[in-house]
């Protein structure tokens, strides 16, 4: 697809598509003002006349011949009032569905003046601009790689979207949306791709691909040997079911100054769950192979900051490992000594996530970080929690949980706070080890998020549970490319301070 961003008339751009903003009240943005005098008054004359109603993300194809353009597509974009980041998305969502099902080779999107509401930062046009790119990107995705039959190819191919002015800030804020698009691209591939292609070693030659690609990244991947040195023993006790060995995989991105502390970002890279010995029930194991969207999510946020060059470090290290039950899996009963010392008797070996991040958090210690982040598919009571609208923070530090979801309001991708109180902490006592590996079935995704704190004590952290956005089920099924967006916009929030 070839995008560009254009200031000129409307009148003066030759596309075969316009796409407008209709509000259900109110005032008419500037830009569907503008079509509606090219048109001849079309617009307002169906407006009258009930055609067009202006109700969110409903969305009207007219074929305008003889026209500047040869069709209009009337986006509804509801009351000025109610129009969030979050309904403009939806909008945005309908209006490149029907574009990529369309006739139209060239789509001339004006919607840069659609006004919204939040505060400067949500509601600017840069904003606008960075949510166009991204969502047109995202939503004209598709995943073929495994059909033989490949479907028609699409008759659109340029994408121009409209601006105030063609400056750099204009220009910065639509190739993040478009880079940000194209990583959560990357992370739904990754997702998407069987689990007997996708185990721990063809991840971390992703992430090698991703440093070959780009300069700014450097990649580092342990193997076995070098994590039983450093006593990542839980990892290992989590892949010693498979034959496929599991890989501790380490990027690192400087943009900054040297002694900028980086920011820390830590995947689960569980690349099949099948709930080890601990087995999981047959039916929609298929879906495990999402298991990985933690370390999806951040060899995508890798990608986009890497193109985008921001001036920050940033460090991301991926735990992968297959949950297998073979001969040589972990059984309920063992105790293992964590990277940390600390002993763990796994009580269910399903709970596995929280063993591979637990290496993890105690290596990038090392680091000396500012925040980490660590975002993982951890559990499925997360799920019954939020549902999948939004991905659950967990954090020991105040600030920290508030920037993360005020990043994720801000890109359309929203987290919602959970408890971490003490009071939660003694549901993981064991009899035999320094903790047990589960909680029993009261706040699973609590107890979770407990055992993971006891390894985070010595730098700002916050754990995502991702299990419920990074997926979806049923007829959409696939992966979302959650929490891409949110990440982006979290590191992007650091530049220059
Ligand atoms: N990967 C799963 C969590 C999960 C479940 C993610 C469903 C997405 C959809 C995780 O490893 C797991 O199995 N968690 C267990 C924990 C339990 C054994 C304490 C769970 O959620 O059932
Ligand atoms: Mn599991
Ligand atoms: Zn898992």
């Amino acid at each position: 697809m070839n995008f560009t961003l254009s200031n000129k008339p409307l009148t003066n751009v030759k596309a075969d598509c316009l796409v407008v903003a209709l509000p259900d009240k109110g005032d008419l943005p500037e830009s569907t003002r503008l079509a509606d005098e090219a048109l001849g008054g079309l617009i307002k004359k169906l407006q009258k006349s009930g055609d067009l109603l202006g109700k969110n993300a409903h969305t009207v194809m007219i074929p305008t011949p003889d026209q500047p353009w040869d069709r209009l597509l009337v986006v509804g974009t509801g009351s000025d009032k109610s129009r969030t980041t979050a309904t403009f998305h939806k909008a945005l969502i309908a209006m490149t569905g029907q574009l990529k099902e369309g006739a139209a080779k060239h789509a001339l999107v004006a919607l840069h003046d659609t006004p919204l509401t939040g505060d400067d930062t949500a509601s600017s046009e840069s904003a606008k601009l960075s949510l166009i790119g991204r969502t047109l990107e995202d939503q004209l995705y598709s995943f073929n790689s495994f059909k033989s039959e490949k479907p028609a190819s699409r008759k659109l191919n340029k994408i121009t979207v409209t601006a105030s002015a063609a400056g750099k800030s204009q220009k910065d804020a639509f190739q993040l949306g478009l880079a940000t698009g194209r990583g959560m691209n990357f992370t739904k591939d990754l997702g998407n791709t069987p689990p007997n292609i996708c185990h721990p070693i063809w991840l971390a030659e992703q992430a090698k691909t991703l440093a070959k690609n780009h300069e700014a990244i450097k990649t580092e991947i342990l193997d076995e040997k070098q994590m039983e040195k450093l006593g990542m023993n839980t990892i290992l006790a989590v892949g010693k079911g498979s034959t496929q060995p599991p890989r501790f995989i380490i990027m690192e991105y400087r943009g900054g100054k040297a002694k900028d502390k980086p920011h820390v970002l830590v995947g689960k890279g569980i690349t099949f769950d099948t709930g080890g010995i601990s087995l999981k029930p047959g039916e929609g194991m298929d879906e495990m192979k999402y298991d990985m969207g933690g370390s999806a999510s951040v060899l995508g946020a890798m990608q986009v900051i890497a193109e985008v060059k921001p001036k920050i470090n940033v460090v991301a290290v991926i735990a992968a490992a297959e949950n297998m039950p073979d001969g040589g899996a972990s059984r309920p009963g063992d105790i293992v000594t964590t990277m940390a010392g600390l002993t763990v008797e796994i009580l269910n070996t399903d709970a596995e996530g929280r063993l591979v991040l637990c290496d993890a958090l105690t290596y990038v210690k090392r680091y000396d970080p500012a925040s980490v982040v660590d975002l993982a598919t951890l559990t499925g009571a997360c799920i019954i929690a939020l549902g999948h609208h939004a991905s659950a923070v967990f954090s020991n530090d105040e600030g920290l949980s508030k920037e993360l979801l005020a990043a994720g309001e801000r890109a359309g991708d929203r987290a919602w706070p959970m408890p971490l109180w003490d009071d939660y902490q003694n549901l993981l006592d064991s009899n035999f080890a320094d903790m047990q590996n589960i909680g029993g079935r009261a706040a699973g995704s609590i107890t979770a998020a407990c055992f993971l704190s006891r390894f985070a004590k010595d730098y700002r952290w916050a754990h995502l549970d991702i299990a419920g956005t990074a997926w979806n089920s049923g007829k959409a099924k696939g992966s979302t490319g959650r929490p891409v967006p949110l990440l982006v916009d979290y590191l992007m929030s650091h530049v220059g301070k």
